[in-house]
């Protein structure tokens, strides 16, 4: 397998968007939620904030940034899947959520709006190829004191390379392959942003990292 291309990262989340979050089950079993609230707690995010959710998928981190940001914030998420937007639409007219609304488009192409005060992004921009002019961008976009929360998979330092070939399998699914190792969005965010917070988890296979646009 090799970095997909856009429309073949496209195809792929199209055709597993209706089982997707049902995929998450494994992750979930490992801790992924509290790792998701607490990256979402870190982001400082207050009633009436706009907040941009970036490679949102089926919109799994939706009702958290909901109850952060209540019903006079904003939520924007963007994704290439029209598929996988059908299921984060699914959800917030479920909720009956009136101030969320997803955009069909390519991260690299997309001007962030005027007055973000939050962008997060999991699981989604180490599959992005140009993901460290994504975060340069988001970095001159965003005003003094707006936060950038990333999350997501990295290759494990201290594994023997049968298990992170074992977990990249069990990955595959979602598109991951070895050719996504140099993929590295938190050194993009040190580069372009002042990071807070940076951890690993899962024992080193993801990592999660709070960033803060500099006054
Ligand atoms: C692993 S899913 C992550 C979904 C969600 N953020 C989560 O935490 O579960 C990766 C998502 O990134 C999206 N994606 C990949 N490349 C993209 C791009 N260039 N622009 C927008 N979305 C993209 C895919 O369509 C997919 O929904």
């Amino acid at each position: 397998m090799s970095v997909l291309s856009k429309s073949e990262a496209r195809a792929l989340y199209d055709r597993i968007a209706s089982r997707y979050d049902l995929m998450l089950v494994q992750f979930k079993l490992l801790g992924l939620e509290r790792h998701r609230r607490r990256l979402i707690r870190q982001l400082d995010l207050r009633c009436g904030d706009t907040v941009v959710d970036l490679c949102c998928g089926t919109g799994v981190n939706f009702e958290y940034l909901q109850n952060a940001v209540g019903s006079k914030g904003r939520i924007i998420g963007v994704d290439l899947s029209s598929a996988m937007l059908e299921q984060a639409q699914a959800k917030i007219y479920e909720a009956g959520w009136k101030n969320i609304e997803v955009i069909c488009a390519d991260v690299e192409k997309w001007p962030l709006p005027e007055r973000t005060d939050v962008v997060l992004s999991t699981f989604g921009l180490e599959m992005v190829p140009g993901y460290a002019d994504v975060i340069k961008q988001i970095s001159s976009s965003l005003e003094p004191g707006a936060r950038f929360g990333l999350m997501g998979l990295k290759k494990p330092d201290r594994w023997p390379d049968w298990l992170v070939r074992a977990a990249i399998w069990l990955s595959s699914p979602f598109g991951v392959s070895r050719e996504y190792e140099d993929f590295q969005p938190w050194k993009a965010a040190r580069r372009y942003l002042r990071v807070r917070n940076y951890r690993t988890m899962l024992m080193g296979a993801a990592y999660s990292c709070v960033a803060v646009k500099n006054h």
